[in-house]
């Protein structure tokens, strides 16, 4: 019987799941598209199609006592995360897992105006997406009080790593905010976050949020001119806030609008985490010499 089920296997997922996988754990990820489900099976476990936004999707999944990692978003609209409500009314009924490992977003904080931030900080979101997100984090919460199941919630921010770097949007030089205007943001590289989601399951303690990000202080403009640099392509023209707020598009505009500076001690200490990539220099560095998984 799989004692590891991946809920939203996509990219993150599968690379967790490969690595459980080899560990000899009998592993179960789910995704809803053909690529996706392929994408699982070559990395070597099992695939099952589900789609969440249906009013049973975990019929005929195990999940009684599994280590269970939460990783798919929530729907694109309202401020609900109706698919985590979906899958928590359905584990009454199939099954409750041991521990659940949710990857939430450094987003439910909203706009911190630069101000460092840690797990302490009362989450205050703005955009719809932080909202949905929050409402996720919130009914995980309650459902893990009520049913004795260990929770973990990791707040994780800007992924990066080999095949997923904006590099299109820098040859297209779509712009960025002035240096002098950017706002401060953070970043994980794919690598360690695998490793972060793996701790989170083994260390984490129940009920706790764990905010995830490599802890270099930086902005948007700094990692757009860093691909430009190690790509060898012209770095993006500087609008203002005022000219941004015409040409971004709004879902861009919302994540340079906002400023965070995250804290990552309580991962390192709790989680025990060493850190492959602790700048965005040497992420960047692996992302031109490692090949996209
Ligand atoms: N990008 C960032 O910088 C960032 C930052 C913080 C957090 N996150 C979050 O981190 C998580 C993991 O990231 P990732 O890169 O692994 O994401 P991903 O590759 O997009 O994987 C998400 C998975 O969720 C599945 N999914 C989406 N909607 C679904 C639905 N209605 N029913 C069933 N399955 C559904 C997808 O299935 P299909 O592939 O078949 O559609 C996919 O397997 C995501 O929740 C992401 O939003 C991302």
């Amino acid at each position: 019987m799989p004692n590891v089920l991946i809920i939203g296997c996509g990219k993150i997922g599968t690379a967790v799941g490969r690595v459980l996988s080899q560990q000899g754990h009998p592993v179960v990820g789910t995704a809803r598209s053909p690529e996706s489900l392929q994408r699982i099976a070559e990395a070597g476990f099992t695939p099952k199609a589900l789609d969440l936004d249906r009013e049973t999707p975990l019929k005929g999944l195990p999940t009684q006592g599994v280590q269970l990692f939460y990783f798919a978003p929530p729907p694109g609209g309202g401020d609900i995360d109706s698919r985590m409500r979906h899958v928590l009314a359905n584990l009454l009924q199939t099954g409750l897992p041991s521990r659940i490992v949710y990857i939430s977003t450094s987003g439910v904080y909203g706009d911190c105006q630069g101000e460092v931030v840690d797990e302490t900080r009362t989450p205050n979101p703005q955009t719809a997406r932080g909202k949905r997100r929050w409402d996720a984090e919130k009914a995980l919460q309650i459902f893990a009080r009520e049913h004795s199941v260990d929770v973990i919630i990791l707040r994780v921010t800007g992924i990066y790593g080999p095949g997923r770097l904006p590099i299109q949007r820098v040859r297209d030089r779509q712009p960025v905010l002035r240096v002098d205007e950017a706002r401060y943001t953070n970043r994980i590289h794919t690598s360690d976050l695998v490793s972060v989601c793996l701790a989170a399951m083994k260390k984490g303690k129940p009920g706790q949020v764990y905010n995830v990000c490599d802890g270099q202080e930086s902005t948007m403009t700094d990692y757009f001119n860093a691909i430009a640099d190690a790509y060898g392509i012209p770095r993006p023209p500087q609008v203002s806030l005022e000219e941004a707020r015409k040409v971004m598009s709004p879902l861009m505009l919302t994540y340079v609008q906002e400023s965070r500076r995250l804290s990552n001690r309580k991962m390192l200490e709790e989680l025990g985490v060493s850190l492959l990539y602790p700048t965005l220099a040497e992420g960047i560095r692996s992302c031109i010499e490692a090949p996209a998984r």
